[in-house]
């Protein structure tokens, strides 16, 4: 299926590892011009440079999306680099540091940034034919998982952000919606930490999914890539659950 993809430009929040830069790849294959962010200078110019082969336009550069005013410029500036912005991926999310500054970090990187990546994008959104905003929540969001926690709550808030943004943009043609992944395994994420060091949850937590394995980053990359294609022309409002049937709610 030809996703229609190619020419589009699409800015990536934390586009140099995991579902990100997965994210960054598929895209980049489908012949769009992209830009990426991430907090490592060596690893934005190591992925500019891995993603640059595939012969679209990369930009990238190093930052905290947490800096508000830096973030907004970058976008700026992205956007004049690809020559426009037709979708914007929020995909970073924040520490699990605990009390208060957990709470406060998973607000400002899984919240606000993507408050202040939709408004920077806005203008851009206007001159593009197909605009569109993917928020990377989780299933964590969705049903009791681990603890009574910041990451759950804000990514939950996340998905109330993008559902309601959907009716308000929805008027001007931009479409939003989120995907909820389950487990993703990435060589040297969570998943493979948690693996690692804490065994006996890394199993218990695979027994729940009924498919058996973990996902992984591609698999989450492609659905990204179905919403912002014109071909998802008519999906917003949406969160796609991408978990292998973890979750154990019956969906409607
Ligand atoms: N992995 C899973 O199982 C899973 C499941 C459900 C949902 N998710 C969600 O998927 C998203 C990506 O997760 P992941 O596992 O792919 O993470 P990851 O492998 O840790 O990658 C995170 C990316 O974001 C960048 N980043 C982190 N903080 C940043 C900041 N403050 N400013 C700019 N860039 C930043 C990182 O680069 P730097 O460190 O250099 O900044 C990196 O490129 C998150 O929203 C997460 O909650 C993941």
């Amino acid at each position: 299926m030809d996703l229609k993809l190619s020419g589009h430009n699409v800015i990536i929040t934390g586009g140099t590892k995991g579902i990100g830069r997965a994210i960054a790849e598929t895209l980049a294959s489908e012949g769009c011009n992209v830009g990426i962010c991430a907090r490592s200078e060596d690893d934005v110019t190591s992925a500019v440079a891995a993603l640059s082969e595939k012969g679209v336009k990369v930009t990238g550069k190093a930052l905290d999306v947490a800096d508000g005013d830096a973030f907004a410029a970058w976008i700026q500036e992205a956007g004049e680099a690809l020559g426009g912005i037709d979708a914007f991926v929020s995909n970073v999310a924040g520490s699990n540091a605990p009390g208060d500054e957990g709470w406060i970090s998973q607000f400002n990187y899984n919240i606000l940034s993507a408050v202040h990546g939709v408004e920077a994008c806005k203008p851009f959104f206007k001159e593009s034919t197909n605009p569109s905003v993917v928020m990377i929540s989780t299933t964590a969001a969705l049903e009791h998982f681990m603890n009574a926690g910041p990451y759950n709550a804000m990514k939950a808030g996340l998905l109330n952000y993008s559902g309601a943004l959907s009716q308000e943009l929805g008027a001007k043609g931009i479409r939003v919606n989120a995907i909820s992944p389950g487990p993703i395994f990435i060589e040297g994420g969570s998943w493979d930490k948690i693996k690692q060091g804490m065994a006996p949850f890394y199993e218990s937590t695979l027994a729940t999914i009924p498919l058996g394995r973990m996902g992984t980053a591609e698999e989450v990359a492609a659905q990204a890539a179905l919403l912002i294609s014109p071909l998802g022309g008519f999906t917003t409002g949406t969160n796609v659950v991408i978990d292998g049937g973890m979750t154990k709610r019956i969906q409607y």
